[in-house]
């Protein structure tokens, strides 16, 4: 519509010239508008159908009911001179404030043990039962806290039981020298299964570090993160996917690794540099026709590439798409609602936390757009920083359609082991807040919101309300 106007406002003297021009004008400025407003209407109709639904389920409102984040800075510290010499700047940002282990507010960002959640802590009371509290330790049904970090969850049909992989990090964190990332020993993936994606019981470590053979991949000196398993029918196995590094990040490959069972032991295969590049921050992603596809940082994390999996899921085809192109992400997690794929991805700063972005794609193998953060809540601090976490993968939410779980991780980087899940709801629906430019300002794509909760819980699961 603006770009109509804007024709008219810049070319007035061909208004004057002739009758004729001036009616094939109109006539055409309305044939214009009309054909927009279809093209328009077919994509905001697609949308609005669920959408609509969405947004006036009273699940949903809840979901979407956030709460607002109030943190302070604290007070400059009394400092020794002897402190003052050794770290002469002290945190002026609520980000340095959460990247300094010895910050006065650090139980406001990992909360300590006495606030754990989880099925043994919980003495059956509605108000907790059942809820998430994202940020706070998780417990397992032996009482310990969860460990599978970057990790992801697979849905195994059959048993309607769920799996959550993850880094096992219950180890010290080391600098491997002065210049290395702060690290964990490799200990291997954990594994988790649960029927109601509240209560977790440790199945163990599925796929193990290797402890002597140096030259091996799974060496505890160097990096196993970010573990995927999915499905395969045809084969009847588990594949998972991992990236696999040395402890400075210069091998910067995937490894595949193979089980007939969900809860292992995994067969650790091969590592490669998928379509020969370099491979570090990465997921699978299994779309409705059993196609896989792996999608990993690379060129320097500069770039994301996204490929389809061998029909056995042990392979890339030769056959990628860089995305994203220039954008430096990493963190990538993809989910798909009514035929239309979306991303959400974190920026590169290390441990450090950052901007979640969304995307949107007609076709997984793209074009990608950027949708923008999909943060809402918490305070403006918390939407720029992922709620200081980081993406790792997305979840249908069951019983609600168009409905997700976003699950990051609050990285402790003082200390791995102890660093927080995030799982927040994500919900499709809404026009996106920032107008696309080639699509004459009219939204085409939904909005992508995660909402931020201290607490809150499953419409499917009892308890007396959602928080
Ligand atoms: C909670 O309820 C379950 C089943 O109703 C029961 O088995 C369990 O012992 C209860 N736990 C506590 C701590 O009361
Ligand atoms: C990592 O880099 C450091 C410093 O450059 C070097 O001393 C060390 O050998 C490297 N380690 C590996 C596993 O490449």
């Amino acid at each position: 519509m603006r770009m109509v106007k804007n024709k008219h406002n810049k070319k007035p003297t061909s208004l004057r010239c002739s009758p004729f021009s001036l009616v094939s004008t109109v006539v055409g400025c309305v044939f214009m508008i009309h054909l927009i407003m279809l093209y328009s209407r077919k994509y905001s109709v697609d949308l609005e159908v669920s959408s609509q639904l969405l947004i006036h389920h009273p699940i949903v409102r809840e979901l979407e009911r956030v709460e607002e984040e109030n943190i302070h800075m604290p007070p400059p510290r009394k400092r020794s001179p002897r402190a003052i010499k050794r770290k002469p700047k002290r945190p002026t940002t609520l980000v340095e404030e959460f990247l300094d282990e010895n910050s006065q507010i650090r139980h406001l960002f990992f909360p300590d043990m006495k606030s754990a959640f989880g099925p043994t802590k919980d003495d059956n009371d509605s108000d907790t039962l059942h809820h998430f509290f994202p940020g706070r330790i998780w417990l397992d049904t032996e009482g310990n806290p969860i460990q599978a970090h970057g990790g992801g969850i697979l849905y195994d049909e059959r048993s309607k039981i769920y799996y959550w992989y993850g880094e096992y990090k219950d180890g010290p964190t080391y600098h491997s020298h002065k210049k290395g990332p702060a690290r964990v020993d490799i200990i291997g993936v954990g594994c988790y299964s649960s029927k109601d994606l509240w209560t977790w019981k440790n199945e163990g470590v599925v796929l193990a570090a290797e402890e002597t053979d140096e030259t091996h991949d799974l060496h505890k000196s160097n990096v196993l993160e970010r573990p995927k398993v999915i499905y395969n029918s045809d084969t009847d196995k588990y594949v998972m996917w991992m990236h696999i590094d040395d402890a400075n990040y210069t091998k910067a490959s995937v490894g595949v690794a193979i089980s007939d069972n969900p809860i292992g032991p995994f067969v650790y295969l091969y590592s490669k540099s998928p379509h020969g590049f370099d491979s570090r921050d990465m997921t699978v992603f299994k779309d409705e026709d059993n196609t896989a596809y792996l999608i990993y940082s690379s060129e320097d994390n500069s770039v994301l590439h996204i490929g389809p999996l061998t029909e056995n899921y042990l392979d890339v085809k030769p056959v990628m798409k860089r995305i994203m192109v220039g954008q430096h992400r990493e963190a990538p997690a993809i989910f798909k609602h009514e035929n239309t794929y979306y991303m959400i991805t974190s920026g590169c700063t290390g441990w450090a936390p950052n901007e979640a972005l969304a995307h949107a794609a007609e076709s997984v193998m793209g074009p990608w757009e950027t949708l923008g953060n999909p943060c809402v809540g918490g305070n403006s601090v918390f939407r720029s920083t992922t709620f200081f976490a980081q993406s790792t993968h997305v979840i249908p939410l069951p019983g609600v359609h168009g409905a997700f779980i976003f699950m990051a991780d609050r990285w402790n980087p003082a200390d791995l082991r102890d660093s927080r899940y995030l799982w927040l709801p994500l919900i499709v629906g809404g026009p996106a807040d920032k107008p696309l430019e080639f699509n004459f300002g009219f939204p085409m794509w939904s909005r992508v919101s995660v909402y931020w909760h201290r607490q809150w819980r499953l419409p499917s699961a009892g308890g007396k309300k959602i928080a």
